[in-house]
């Protein structure tokens, strides 16, 4: 007997998001800063952690390798003063392509470790060849064993790493591998990411010696060791965007309470220049309204600081509320990352994907239906589209959806949204095996 579990997002839309909303700290900021935590053997207490399924995962991975993790209300507390194994799972690392960043950190407490290739959303291919050639190039001995990576330092790491496109995950991997010890690493065309700084700003106030992050040059010169710390990431700039995305699509007005307006800059920009008022409140408040009238525009999803590939599917979902011809590109993940188009023609939506760029001819009837979210973003983007549509969808997938989105039930409907979630068990009988 096999209990099977599907659960549901109802959203009737149409209704305008009004109100106001606090924006979570960041996942992909958080996920790596827990590996940070791993290089000291003091406490570190990581504040306004969200609960998502990603940072749960990554709480099973700290706990594997010998740190103990508690929560204590939304503050993550976790000490890290024995490590007692430098082998990574492959049970958790095939969930979550941010574990493979956990290689850097154990570079830094072992002399030898084990990492599976990693998983993640399920979107095209997204390998790991620039973390290898960037591990190799400071020293480290890499080998492939039965689909796992075998990594052995004989000496400090120390060198030039040139990536050869940025790579965000790659970036964090070097700094991880490089703070404890004696080496200098240089690392040329790094990812500039604000991730890449909040974990740089972190390391830095636990002893660290980095300079440069944020910037294409990063030098890390290593120390003996890094103290504990109490540490709050930064807001959630994905978060934001896609709920600014969908009051947008809702032509709603809400004020976002603890942004970065620095972080979101291309995305403001965009929104401006579809005619929707993104005002700034003051340093970390802003109000989106969208009750004006709003034009097509043209994306291109970049590397920071331009528009995030991770807003793209979401940009898309919004722009196809607006009459006129619209694009997106995404440069980044190039013509992978398009899984909310087929839901959305279902929806109504009038689209052409040709490569890396989707052509929108918005403003069409969307009527709600059921859709399955395949990937976070491509959930964010489906949720946008039935906030904005007419009548109820039906949004399965939300095992991805959670990975990404704290919460997403009662903050939307703290706005006003039509929203439930269900959560159905079917009984399924049957024998397996003998
Ligand atoms: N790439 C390679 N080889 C590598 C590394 C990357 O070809 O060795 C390619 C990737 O396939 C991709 C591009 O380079 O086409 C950029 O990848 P990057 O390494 O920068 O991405 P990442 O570190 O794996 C993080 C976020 C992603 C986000 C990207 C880009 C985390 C945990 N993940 O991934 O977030 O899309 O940066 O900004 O920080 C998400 O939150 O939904 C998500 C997927």
């Amino acid at each position: 007997m096999m209990d099977t579990r599907q659960n549901t997002l109802h959203i009737s839309g149409g209704t305008r998001l009004t109100g106001s909303l606090k924006v979570n700290t960041a996942k992909n900021s958080v996920l790596v800063l827990m590996l940070g935590s791993l290089l000291s053997r003091e406490k570190v207490i990581l504040q306004d952690v969200p609960r998502l399924s990603d940072i749960l995962v990554m709480v099973e991975l700290l706990r594997h390798f010998g740190a103990i993790v508690e929560w204590q209300g939304s503050d993550l507390h976790i000490r890290a003063d024995s490590i007692t194994t430098c082998e990574a799972p492959y049970h958790l690392v095939s969930k979550m392509r941010a574990s493979f960043v956990a290689l850097g950190a154990l570079m830094g407490r072992c002399n030898s470790a084990r990492m599976p290739m990693p998983g993640g959303c399920a979107f095209g291919p997204r390998p790991v060849d620039r973390h290898i050639k960037a591990f190799k190039a400071i020293g480290a001995t890499i080998l492939e064993e039965e689909g796992d990576f075998v990594v052995s330092l004989e000496e400090p790491l120390a060198g030039r790493v040139v990536f050869e496109a940025p790579t965000v995950g790659g970036t964090q991997n070097i700094i991880l591998a490089s703070v404890l010890g004696q080496g200098e690493v240089v690392i040329e065309n790094a990812a500039l990411e604000p991730e890449i700084i909040d974990l740089a700003t972190m390391l830095t106030q636990m002893g660290a010696d980095i300079s440069g992050a944020g910037t294409s040059v990063i030098t890390i010169k290593g120390v003996e060791r890094l103290r504990g710390i109490t540490y709050r990431a930064i807001p959630d700039r994905i978060e934001a965007g896609t709920l600014m995305l969908a009051v947008a699509a809702t032509r709603g007005s809400v004020v976002f309470e603890e942004v970065n307006l620095k972080q979101l800059q291309a995305v403001i920009a965009k929104l401006n220049e579809a005619g929707v008022q993104v005002l700034p409140l003051g340093e970390n408040r802003l109000r989106v309204d969208a009750s004006g009238s709003l034009k097509p525009v043209a994306v291109d999803a970049t590397e920071y600081p331009g528009i995030p590939t991770d807003l793209q599917a979401p940009f898309g979902a919004f722009l196809a509320t607006i009459p006129g011809t619209s694009t997106v590109a995404d440069h980044v993940y190039f013509g992978h990352r398009f899984a909310h188009v087929e839901p959305l023609k279902d929806l109504g939506a009038e689209l052409e994907l040709d490569g890396n760029k989707l052509t929108i001819d918005g403003g069409q009837r969307h009527i709600g239906t059921a859709m399955h979210a395949a990937d976070i973003r491509a959930g964010g983007a489906l949720i946008v589209a039935a906030l904005a549509a007419e009548g109820k969808s039906v949004i399965t997938g939300l095992e991805y959806i959670e990975r990404g989105y704290a919460q997403i039930t009662e903050r939307l409907r703290s706005l006003g949204a039509v929203i439930h979630r269900e959560s159905v068990v079917e009984v399924v009988t049957g024998t397996y095996g003998d």
